[in-house]
């Protein structure tokens, strides 16, 4: 079947394929963990938010308002990081897929603009939550709760596009049926839902992983206990759920393309097997280290592997959108390519600046808010 899949950017892609797509994987790694930061972290802020008013004991009142401000207090900084580090990983993959990705991008057009002001929308409540803290107390539940929403709609707007690119079967009908409007949700996908839900119970996890290390570095022994133990059941109770939607994300792919994972001999199997077994061993440790049952060098390692799990997930991702776009007949043979290694040196060169620079201002930060004066 003639698919209407346009040719490629005639202007070559200025480096490898093996080096951009490791730069897609590096820079999108960034983005996944800030993204499941921000997004989890934002669920984990308004539960928190809720018990605050509403929990049975003052106490436990008390301890989720000092969590929420916490957490409040990190999450707009997150939102800049991960909209920043979301740029980089959109180069890559204009770079790489651009006949795809600029093809549902154009079918669903509206609805992805929309992102803008989903995030402005988002972002500006969530400053709202975090300053005025104090002085909206009462009604500060509403702003925290807009974001939340805001963020989880974007995140599901990206599953679509990124879901919609690698099925071109699909598009000329779209077309077709919408007039070419730009209104479209891809919601007749299979993977849609199961692979939107495997996102946002990750970020889940990632948040009370990141609560989890934030008890494991609270002075006050008190405190730091009731962040291990809530953070480390939050990352417990997502990653539990996670099996029943793994497998319902896993059996919802076409069983042609699916066999990369566990059936065909290859890297994508070794990446797939490995990173369960992290999971499986991270998820151990951080339950031991959340009940007190193994020091903060466990808990550390938990973290360290499930974050190499995840890295190895992002390779397996885009590993499956290759099998996708093989099925319509493409390959990496179909770019042209003329390597700017000048370009791509400076590129690393800004980016290793950048992020000493962000990590001096951290640091700097720190210093200045940890000092008594
Ligand atoms: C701040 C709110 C954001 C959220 C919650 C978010 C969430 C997500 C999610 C869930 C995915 C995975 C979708 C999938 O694989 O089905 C994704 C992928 C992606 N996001 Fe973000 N995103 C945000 C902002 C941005 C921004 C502002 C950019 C770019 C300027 C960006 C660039 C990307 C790119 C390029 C991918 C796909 C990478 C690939 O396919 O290899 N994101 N995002």
């Amino acid at each position: 079947m003639d698919l209407p899949i346009p040719s490629p950017d005639p202007i070559p892609v200025p480096g490898e394929i093996g080096l951009i797509l490791f730069l897609l994987y590096l820079t999108f790694f960034v983005h996944v963990v800030l993204m499941n930061t921000l997004l989890g972290g934002l669920v984990l802020t308004l539960v928190s938010e809720v018990i605050s008013r509403r929990g049975s004991s003052p106490e436990s009142r008390h301890r989720h308002e000092h969590l929420a401000e916490k957490l409040a207090h990190i999450l707009p900084f997150v939102v800049s990081l991960t909209v920043t580090f979301g740029i980089a990983p959109l180069l890559f993959v204009q770079g790489i897929y651009g006949q795809f990705f600029y093809t549902s991008s154009v079918l669903m057009a509206w609805v992805w603009l929309g992102v803008l002001l989903l995030i402005l929308i988002g972002y500006y409540s969530l400053y709202l939550y975090t300053r005025g803290f104090a002085r909206f107390a009462r009604r500060r539940y509403w702003f925290i709760g807009l974001s939340t929403v805001m963020f989880l709609t974007v995140a599901f707007i990206y599953v679509n596009n990124l879901t919609l690119m690698q099925t071109p079967q699909k598009w000329l009908a779209i077309y077709t049926h919408t007039k070419g409007s730009g209104w479209h949700w891809n919601l007749d996908e299979a993977t849609l839902w199961p692979r939107y839900l495997h996102f946002a119970l990750a970020a889940v996890a990632v948040a009370g992983m990141v609560v989890l290390g934030l008890g494991l570095r609270e002075k006050e022994e008190e405190r730091g206990r009731f962040m291990r133990r809530w953070g480390g059941n939050w990352f417990l109770a997502a990653t539990i759920l996670q099996i029943g939607v793994g497998l319902w994300f896993y059996y919802a792919v076409p069983a042609h393309l699916r066999a990369i994972f566990l059936e065909q001999e290859g890297p994508a199997r070794t990446l797939f097997i490995s990173a369960h077994v992290l999971f499986t061993l991270g998820s151990l440790c951080i339950g031991l280290a959340a009940y007190g049952r193994a020091g903060a060098r466990t808990g550390w390692a938990g973290i360290a592997m499930i974050l190499v799990g995840i890295a190895e997930k992002i390779i397996n991702r885009d590993q499956l959108r290759q099998a996708y776009l093989r099925d319509v007949g493409w390959s990496f043979e179909a770019l042209p390519t003329a390597p700017q290694h000048d370009v791509i040196a400076l590129f690393f060169i800004f980016l290793v600046a950048g992020l000493g620079l962000l990590l001096w201002v951290m640091f700097k930060y720190r210093r200045e808010t940890s000092s008594p004066s």
